[in-house]
Parts: C-alpha cells; structure tokens; sequence
C-alpha cells in the first residue's frame, strides 16, 4: 500500500502549552483512518498543521512524497488534500449548490477579469462548475436540497454539505474533524455508510470523532492521542482492549 500523508514527529506549541508532541502518523492511500482521543487532545490542532493552517513548532508532514510543512491552506488543498471544520463553516445564506461551488473555486481557469466582464469563458467555466457542484450533490445525498439555503437544512446535512463542499476542490484524501458531532443515530448510522461509500469512490480519509462506534466499525487504523501525546495506535480491536487509551477516558469522567 502506498503511504499517501506522513506525519513525523510533529510538536506544536503554544507558549507554555505543548497541544502536540512528537506525533508520528501514516495514512495509506484508499485507508480510512481515525483518531481519537478526550478533548483537549490536540486532534484539531494536528488537522490545523496537516492543512496548513499551522506552521508545527517541530516535525514534517509529506504528502505524496512531498513535504507540505507550513505550506499556505490553500496551496495544500491544491495538492489535493480537503478538510471539514468541527464547527461548521458554511455560508449559511448561501444555497446547499452555491456553498459546493465554493469549494471548486482554486479549481477553474477563470481570472478576477473574466469575472469582472461576465466573459463568455467566465459564463461556461460557471456552468461546468454547477453542473459538478450538482454531482458532488448527487453523491452526498443532497441533490434535492440543492435550493436550499445552508442554514435551513437539518444538522446532519450540513454536516454532508461540509463534505461535499470539500469533495468540490477534488482531492485525494478528505479530513473530516468530527462529521458525527450532533447528529442523532440514524444520522450517525447513515454517515458511517456514507463514509464507506466515500472510500469506494476512491477517497482516502482521516477522521477524528468522538462515536466510538462509528470509529470503531470504518477506521481500520486508529491513532489515539491524550494531552498531545500519542498513547496508542492500532487496529480497532487493539486500541479498546489498550490499558492506556482505556485509563485516557476514564481519567477524564473522573
Ligand atoms: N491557537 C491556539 N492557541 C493556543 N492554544 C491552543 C490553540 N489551538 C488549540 N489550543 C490548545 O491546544 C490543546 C489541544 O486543542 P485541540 O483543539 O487540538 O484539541 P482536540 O483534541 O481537538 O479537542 P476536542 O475533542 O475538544 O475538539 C487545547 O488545550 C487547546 O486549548
Ligand atoms: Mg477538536
């Protein structure tokens, strides 16, 4: 298998805090891979440095092969590497079709001019991207919403929307910063088939998610991280029979 995202040895601090320490991490490609761990973990803040958002105090992140540390968001999306926020980042006045055609935006060949002067190229580049703003609808399940303004459609949707959104600038691999968070089971249970749809289609994924179920059934690899450190990794059997990542959670009921 063809190692797709590497992450080595990644530190990130804030002042006196160490959110990320010596994080080491290998996605392959067509994998589904999770990571876990109680809040506070550092799990975004290692999203935020795979995407670009941070610059790691320590360590590298390869995609294909290439080292993307510290490059700008929107350079790594080019590359082909897609992410979804915890808190969703829709626009919520905007339609479900008009927020996918966001996502295409670093996509087209259009300039600031051909836009300014309506072109004829900026009028057909407009229309290829609705007609495969519509096909990324197709396939999250939201074609029939694709009136619909963000804001109106039901969590779990906008939390599809989020993915689709992400499909739209066409990578390789989609990182999904909780897509169960708020939803109910159903919603829960339809998004666990859908991510292994996603996987079909050719996506390579990494999540990070709290439904230990959801986690459980579609990761086949989980990392697991506490208070920045990574504590486990392994198969999913492996990771809920580890004294460690068991004491993690329970530590933090207490
Ligand atoms: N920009 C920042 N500046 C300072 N501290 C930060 C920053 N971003 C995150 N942190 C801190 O780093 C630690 C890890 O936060 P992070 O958001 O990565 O955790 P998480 O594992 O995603 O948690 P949750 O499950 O609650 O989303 C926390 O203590 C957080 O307060
Ligand atoms: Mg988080």
């Amino acid at each position: 298998m063809k190692t797709l995202l590497k992450a080595e040895h990644i530190t990130q601090r804030f002042g006196g805090l160490v959110a990320v320490s010596d994080v080491s991490m290998e996605v392959g490609e067509h994998q589904i891979v999770g990571i876990i761990g109680p809040n506070g973990a550092g799990k975004t803040t290692f999203f935020n440095i795979i995407t670009g958002l941070y610059t790691p105090t320590e360590g590298r992140v390869l995609f294909n092969d290439r080292d993307i540390t510290g490059l700008k968001p929107y350079k790594v999306t080019d590359l082909g590497l897609a992410r979804t926020f915890q808190n969703i980042r829709l626009f919520g006045d905007m339609t479900a079709l008009e927020n996918t055609m966001v996502g295409m935006h670093t996509r087209t060949g259009t300039t600031v001019l051909d836009a300014i002067f309506r072109t004829k190229k900026h009028h057909e580049e407009e229309k290829q991207c609705e007609e495969k703003a519509k096909e990324y609808l197709h396939q999250t399940g939201l074609y029939e919403y694709r009136y619909w303004l963000a804001k109106s459609l039901p969590y779990g949707l906008q939390r599809r929307l989020e993915i689709a959104r992400a499909m739209a600038s066409r990578p390789q691999i989609l990182l999904l910063d909780e897509p169960a968070a708020g939803m109910n089971e159903q919603e829960t249970a339809d998004l666990m088939g859908f991510i292994e749809e996603l996987q079909g289609m050719g996506y390579t994924i990494t999540l990070i998610e709290h439904d230990m179920k959801l986690v459980m059934n579609v990761c086949e690899d989980i990392y697991v991280l506490d208070h920045g450190e990574l504590i486990a990794h392994g198969a999913p059997s492996s990771i809920q029979s580890n004294p460690r990542v068991i004491e993690a959670y329970l530590g933090k009921e207490a």
